[in-house]
């Protein structure tokens, strides 16, 4: 088991137990506070939308365009930081990782 840090639509910071192997967005969508992921991870709703802390950018996979093209349109994207949970794969790799769940759209 791995560690996370997750910043919920308050401002609030919640330290939790994060099973590698899954997708992101698997993991936030269990939380009271996470992610609605409405399309499943088809990289076609959007809600599953998380700013990546600045320190851990560099550690996470690429976007690929279909990830790309859907943030593109949202409100509140952030280049360097936002990502659809759904497309990044939770790793040992990123025990420690700290997002933030963007607001709803
Ligand atoms: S769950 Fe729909 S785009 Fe990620």
């Amino acid at each position: 088991m791995a560690r996370m840090t997750v910043v919920d639509r308050d401002g609030k910071e919640h330290a939790i137990d994060a099973k590698p192997g899954m997708k992101l967005m698997e993991i936030l969508r269990e939380l009271d506070y996470g992610v609605a992921a409405i399309c499943g991870g088809l990289c076609s709703c959007a809600t599953c939308h998380v700013f990546i802390d600045e320190a851990w950018v560099a550690r996470v996979p690429k976007k690929q365009s279909d990830e790309q093209d859907l943030l593109n349109e949202l409100p509140d994207y952030q280049p360097a930081t936002s990502r659809l949970s759904c497309q990044v794969d939770f790793t040992e790799a990123l025990d420690g990782l700290k997002v933030t769940i963007a607001a709803d759209t």
